[in-house]
């Protein structure tokens, strides 16, 4: 049981961890990589690298620290990871091995300041966060596994056509390959996929936002290719898929997921708001609000770079031309001679929400951002600025959320 006097040693630890924390969880990952390697598979080792990972998880320790006494405050953050981790096929059993490494880290990085009753009140503290995590994704695991079309762990699924939708998105539509049941969703969350990674001899998850309508006889992903450039190394998996998976083929799946989602109990209008390939999970909601026949008001804004990596433009323009409710706009940084204004394009530039405010202050409507976390921060900030109310606004991170942000 954390007593007050724990929760007092705990919460005096938030100075010494945000000197130390980045340090702390590097030595944890070296730690228990080295102790347990079975983890790699489960741990995107690209973060790894690039030192992402750390971050996460030094942040969600601080993080926790921070609102010891009221925990309450982190249960939108818990549930969150918890869909994250579910994705990743994580356990109860996986609880005690990170605990085991992560305070032994502690102990390790701070020597001689981390005395007994310290680390007494992190164990428990530990043990307090694992649990809400565990519960939650137990529900999650269990919810999942009785759903229509629903499974625990991972089910295999068939490319049944792959169809280059740009220069540099390509879409998979993937069926059980057991013929069973599609799994239902709700629009905007994701799967997480799993792939052997030769030069690394081990399996790599990435998630990626289903990229149709549920209720279909497929599952659908669009997935741009990560090029790669001097400073960075191409992406592992994208590039995987683009040119060694092909129709025929099958993926491994865990079960459709994600806190970030369409919220059907509503009637009033949607914005959705994405740059790039973000607008993956804007495609799944606008396709089910058209399918379902929803009277709400919808307005697709999309940036990109030109028209040679705009995907779907035809599908939108189709939309937007045949149903009355919905509206689009799209904005080109650069435009190309063959980019027709007006069709495939509307505006030159950046996503500027200023150009098109009628468009998008709509009365009691939700925003759904998607793209690079500069790009949401300065819709976030717009849209906050022109008064829209923060529980109004939803949006998902193609990466690592943190605890703080
Ligand atoms: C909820 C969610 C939904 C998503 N939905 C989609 C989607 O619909 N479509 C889509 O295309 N993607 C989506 N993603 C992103 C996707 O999961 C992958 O991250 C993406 O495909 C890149 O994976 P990769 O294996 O190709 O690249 P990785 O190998 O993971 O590399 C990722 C990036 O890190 C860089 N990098 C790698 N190693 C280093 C290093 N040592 N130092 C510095 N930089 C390095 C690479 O250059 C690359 O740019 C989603 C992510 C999340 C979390
Ligand atoms: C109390 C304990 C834990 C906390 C606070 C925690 C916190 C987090 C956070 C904040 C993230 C990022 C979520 C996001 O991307 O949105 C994350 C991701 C992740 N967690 Fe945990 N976690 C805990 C336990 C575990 C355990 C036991 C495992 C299993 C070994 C685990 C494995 C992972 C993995 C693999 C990821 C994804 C990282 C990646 O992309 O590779 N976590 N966790």
């Amino acid at each position: 049981m954390l007593s007050s006097q724990h929760r007092e040693l705990v919460k005096a630890t938030v100075p010494v961890l945000r000197e130390h924390g980045v340090a702390l969880t590097s030595h944890f990952y070296r730690r228990m990589f080295s102790h347990n390697p079975e983890l790699k598979h489960v741990f995107n080792q690209a973060k790894q690298e690039a030192g992402q990972q750390q971050q996460a998880l030094a942040l969600a320790v601080l993080g926790y620290a921070e609102h010891i006494d009221d925990p309450s405050v982190l249960a939108p953050v818990v549930m969150r990871i918890a869909h994250k981790h579910v994705g990743l096929g994580i356990r109860a059993e996986h609880y005690p091995i990170v605990g085991h490494h992560l305070l032994s880290s502690i102990s390790e990085v701070l020597g001689e300041a981390a005395s007994d009753e310290l680390l007494e009140a992190w164990r428990l503290a530990y043990g307090q966060l694992a649990d809400l995590l565990i519960a939650a994704e137990q529900q999650l695991y269990t919810d999942g596994a009785l759903s229509r079309g629903g499974w625990s762990g991972v089910r295999s699924f068939t490319v049944t056509r792959k169809v280059a939708e740009s220069s540099e998105i390509t879409s998979f539509y993937l069926s059980p390959s057991d013929k069973g049941a599609v799994p239902g969703f709700r629009p905007g969350q994701y799967i997480t996929l799993k792939r052997y990674v030769p030069e690394l001899g081990l399996l790599q998850p990435r998630q990626y936002s289903l990229s149709d309508a549920p209720g279909q006889d497929y599952l659908r992903i669009s997935v741009k290719r990560e090029p790669g450039n001097g400073a960075t190394p191409a992406g592992r998996i994208s590039n995987l898929l683009h040119d060694t998976v092909h129709e025929g083929d099958q993926l491994e799946l865990a079960p459709p997921g994600g806190d970030f989602f369409l919220h059907e109990e509503r009637s009033t209008p949607v914005v959705l708001i994405s740059g790039g390939v973000g607008q993956t999970p804007m495609i799944a909601m606008l396709n089910h609000l058209v399918l379902t026949q929803s009277p709400r008001r919808v307005a697709f804004v999309h940036g990109c770079r030109n028209g040679a990596v705009h995907a779907m433009k035809r599908h939108v323009n189709q939309l937007a031309a045949e149903c009355d409710n919905v509206s689009k706009v799209v904005f080109y940084e650069e435009v190309g001679a063959d980019d027709r204004q007006g069709k495939d394009y509307d505006l030159q530039g950046r996503v500027d929400l200023g150009a098109v405010r009628e468009q998008v202050l709509l009365p009691d409507a939700d925003y759904y951002l998607c793209g690079p976390l500069p790009f949401m921060l300065a819709q976030r900030d717009w849209l906050l600025a022109a008064g829209v109310d923060g529980g109004r606004i939803h949006y998902e991170v193609f990466g690592s959320h943190t605890i703080a942000g």
